[in-house]
């Protein structure tokens, strides 16, 4: 999915990070001296991240990311820039705090996530994000599809209404106009920011940079943001607007309240300068299915091949992790290469959304596989009804270790036939043969 304007984006991004970290000094040190770059409102939005996967969205050169993989998170930071990215690695091996970084663009990067089946318990995405990147809705369901059941989203940036006033604090700008805007390039906002951006001690570093990469922002709405959100199927639980920027010295006059707050100037009435959603992926979507859509059960599309494949990945870690990680890939190769193409594949999709799918070689089910953030919702057992309607007589093969397989199938009719010792690549994993008369 190339995308011209996050492309440009890049390249602008690229030259302001050099001049953005000649004014941090020796970032190093900074950390290995026990420092943090988190505010308090990030921190009370995330919660006690220890021993958690964490996902953080547009990480920049990682020092925040460090900071949370500090507090115990286990960080994959993802960014565009390759500077950025370069720069949080080296940062991360200079200061001794482990984590792990990945050049992308987001919206490629969810993609590849999603195929993957990758899941974080949290991500987190801070301060001059969103304005990046062109498609709120591929963002809301990228992050909604990457957390885990239960897992949460903490988000906090600058307020789009804000965005409404020039330097010298006068209307200039539409208010979350639904197109690009131009601008010269990204800016040194940390040279005109002094200590608010640059925490462990302002240095001079770069002086009058200017940007040779154009930039183009997308300056979203608050309704923009909230809609996205709740269109991806994540439950919002609380936003709050705060009356100064942290750090962000973005307009005239500018005082600091303490702690890096920055506020308008007394003379000038209050006004939003950030905003933070909490948010969380439910617990299985039983309940939000309650009186909803419908399952639809249908041939596959071979252009569903890839989402068929995240769903196989992502279930068989839940049903077969005694197989291990690197069995499971060449399993899922196999399956790419080998079982999709020969079987008789039907998906199950509700609201358009393949959840699960049945493999099957005449009436022997090759494969029964359903997105883990559903099981429990009936997708496996409409699926096996709808082809024993259709095929009669049904058989399968399960692992032995699959205690809920197994079950899942007795539940449906199915008796034990037969028991080896060890699966069809002669592998140590015994499996239970079943059939289930018409
Ligand atoms: C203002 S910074 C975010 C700061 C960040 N909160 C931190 O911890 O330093 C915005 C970041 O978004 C990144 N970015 C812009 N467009 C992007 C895209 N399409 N995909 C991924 N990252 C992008 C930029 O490279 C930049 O590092």
């Amino acid at each position: 999915m190339g995308n011209d304007l996050h492309e440009a984006n890049r390249l602008s991004w690229n030259a302001a990070t050099v001049a953005h970290n000649s004014h941090k000094g020796d970032q190093a040190a900074f950390f290995r001296a026990g420092g943090s770059t988190l505010y308090p409102e990030e921190i009370g939005l995330l919660g006690d991240v220890a021993g958690l996967e964490l996902l953080h969205l547009q990480c920049n050169s990682g020092q925040d990311s460090l900071s949370l993989a500090r507090l115990g998170a286990r960080v994959t930071g993802v960014d565009i820039s390759d500077e950025a990215i370069a720069f949080a690695t080296r940062l991360s091996e200079e200061s001794g705090i482990a984590a792990s970084f990945e050049r992308s663009d987001l919206f490629e990067w969810f993609e590849r996530a999603v195929a993957d089946g990758r899941r974080f318990d949290r991500v987190f995405a801070s301060y001059g994000t969103i304005c990046w990147l062109s498609d709120l809705g591929v963002w809301a369901r990228g992050i909604a599809d990457v957390l885990r059941p239960g897992g949460r989203f903490a988000f906090i940036e600058f307020h789009p209404f804000a965005m409404v006033f020039d330097p010298g604090w006068k209307p200039h700008y539409d208010y979350a106009p639904k197109k690009p805007v131009a601008e010269a390039g990204v800016g040194d906002y940390v040279a005109d920011s002094g200590t608010g951006l640059a925490i462990g001690g302002y240095q001079e570093g770069v002086v009058g940079f200017t940007n040779p990469h154009p930039s183009f922002e997308f300056n979203w709405g608050i309704a923009d943001v909230i809609q996205a959100l709740i269109d991806s199927g994540l439950r919002i639980e609380r936003l709050t607007e705060y009356p100064y920027a942290n750090g962000w010295v973005g307009f005239e006059g500018m005082r600091d309240l303490g702690d890096r707050r920055m506020a308008p100037p007394a003379t000038m009435p209050s006004l939003p300068l950030m905003y933070s959603i909490a948010a969380a992926k439910p617990e299985g979507k039983q309940g939000a299915r309650d009186g909803a859509a419908p399952i639809a059960i249908r041939p596959w599309r071979p252009e569903e091949g890839e989402r068929l494949l995240a769903i196989w990945l992502a279930a068989s870690r839940v049903g077969h992790p005694f197989l291990g990680e690197a069995r499971l890939l060449e399993q899922q190769q196999l399956v790419r290469d080998t079982y999709l193409p020969m079987a008789d594949n039907w998906v199950a999709a509700i609201d358009g959304q393949v959840v699960g799918f049945i493999g099957l070689i005449e009436n022997f089910i090759g494969g029964l596989f359903v997105d883990p953030d559903i099981h429990g919702a009936g997708i496996g057992r409409a699926l096996v009804e709808d082809a024993a309607a259709r095929l009669g007589p049904l058989e399968v093969s399960v692992y032995a270790d699959n205690q809920a397989a197994v079950d899942f199938y007795r539940r449906r009719g199915f008796v034990e036939t037969a028991r080896k010792e060890t699966d069809d690549e002669g592998l140590p994993f015994a499996v239970i043969e079943m059939t289930r008369s018409a």
